[in-house]
């Protein structure tokens, strides 16, 4: 194999890369973000990586959430609160039903490229560039929004700059208080139908709550229950953005991203002998790899061997995306091959990717059943494999939107169109989220009997 450098994969095959007229301007664009300062520390990823090496040893849940894809547009103070905090109590339920430390990590401040199925898109007789997400082009159908601009890549890292910042101040200040959350989700018990139906669980965590009042431990004081650990995610796509901020860290003399403190790649970029698996190689980030259906028990072997060859825990996580329908079938063989090589993973599931539909009146959608669904059944097939079932990955926001179907609130068809406001794939709205953590509480709880 040849030796690894930030610049290795530029010899290798690339997909799902936007064509940029010039490439002059790029490459300003790539020394210019090689000189600012990183949004993730290397200290801070390798503390992420013993959290997650916490997971593969069956001792924490991973919760992994966020847009689709960020926008320039969606930014704004209130959108990132909202998210934070339908986090927070998402991890609240999960806590609880999985009686262990949940790692919370965004889909957030860098998540901005998206792999598309087609290159172009035509409407009548323009065809045009295929929107690439945000850091890449704008939506708008006309030849100048498509056109891919370097100078987004720039605007994509101070949004997360402000963004990281801004989680950051959240996540050590008051706001993520234990008790702060648990008043929220008693709201959430008190306020909504589909809240009603956990008033029980929220009871019990309540209870919890003052009885470690009742032990004179001062809640509001003590590190652990007054501040949370967050982390940052996203996939690596644009390579030229991912390179560029990849710096060496002195202390252990290995190159971290410095983007996100995890970064994954995904389904359509994970061939093994292409730009993206030669470049996540390298990095010493926790990192994940998008598992779904055409994976191959021998081909996951081999990624895993290219991607965490000293069997280190914490380092790789799988997410499984397989849709509800095949998950059944198409998992365990893969637990199982990777159970018998001795590779030490994080198994987690995304139930979005899998299970993406069009309905009928023209929106991508997704149904809440099927959500949900995909999820339960990954939980049975590690629990009768014997594995651990690590952690869950979602599409969601804090917004009120409408994007999936069904949940307690009975989202529709005919509703879609309220609030639609997804820059590519359909996400949870914070109650369906809420309600699916509290869900799989409920399942976790009962699996632990
Ligand atoms: C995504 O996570 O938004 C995505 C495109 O996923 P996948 O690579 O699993 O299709
Ligand atoms: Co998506």
């Amino acid at each position: 194999m040849q030796s690894w450098t930030t610049d290795s994969w530029r010899k290798l095959p690339i997909k799902q890369q936007p064509d940029y007229a010039d490439t002059g301007q790029l490459q300003g664009v790539e020394k210019t973000l090689s000189t600012l300062p990183p949004l993730a520390s290397p200290d801070e990823s390798r503390a992420l990586k013993r959290e997650l090496a916490d997971v593969a040893a069956g001792k924490a849940f991973l919760l992994q959430g966020g847009d689709c894809a960020e926008s320039f547009a969606e930014f704004s103070e209130d959108n990132l609160r909202r998210f934070f905090r339908v986090l927070l109590q998402m991890t609240m339920a999960l806590m609880y039903g999985a009686s262990c430390p949940v790692v919370k990590v965004g889909r957030i401040a860098g998540q901005f490229a998206k792999p598309r199925s087609d290159n172009t898109e035509k409407k009548g007789e323009l065809e045009l560039p295929a929107y690439r997400g945000d850091m890449v082009n704008a939506m708008d159908f006309d030849a100048g929004s498509r056109a891919p601009d370097p100078e987004r890549l720039l605007r994509a890292y101070y949004q997360g700059a402000a963004t990281i910042n801004y989680l950051r101040t959240l996540a050590r200040g008051g706001y993520a208080s234990l008790t702060r959350i648990n008043r929220w989700n008693m709201e959430f018990a008190q306020s909504s139908a589909q809240g009603k139906r956990f008033e029980d669980l929220i009871a019990r965590i309540n209870e919890c709550v003052g009885f470690i009042r009742a032990c004179r431990l001062p809640i509001d004081e003590v590190e652990q229950f007054s501040e949370a650990s967050f982390f940052t995610s996203h996939e690596a796509l644009l390579l030229n953005y991912e390179a560029a901020l990849t710096r060496l860290d002195k202390t252990d003399g290995k190159y971290y991203a410095a983007s996100a403190h995890m970064l994954w790649i995904g389904d359509r970029t994970r061939d093994p002998g292409e730009a993206h698996v030669e470049f996540m190689r390298g990095i010493a980030n926790p990192i994940a790899v998008k598992v779904g259906p055409s994976m191959t028990a021998d081909g996951l072997l081999k990624l895993i061997d290219l991607l965490n060859p000293d069997n280190e825990a914490g380092r790789l996580t799988l997410i499984s995306r397989m849709g509800a329908t095949r998950v059944g079938e198409l998992l365990p063989p893969l637990i199982r091959a990777v159970k018998n090589s001795g590779k030490t993973v994080v198994w987690s599931c995304d139930p979005m990717h899998g299970n993406t539909i069009k309905s009928p009146n023209g929106y991508k959608t997704r149904k809440f059943t099927d959500i949900l669904a995909e999820v339960r059944q990954f939980f049975a097939i590690h629990k009768a494999e014997g594995t651990f079932a690590g952690g869950v990955h979602f599409e969601m926001t804090g917004q009120d939107v409408t994007e999936c179907l069904g949940g307690a609130q009975a989202i529709s068809e005919l509703n879609l169109s309220d609030r639609y406001h997804t820059h590519c794939d359909p996400r949870l709205n914070a109650s369906q989220a809420l309600e699916l953590a509290f869900l799989i509480a409920e399942t976790l709880k009962k699996q632990k009997g």
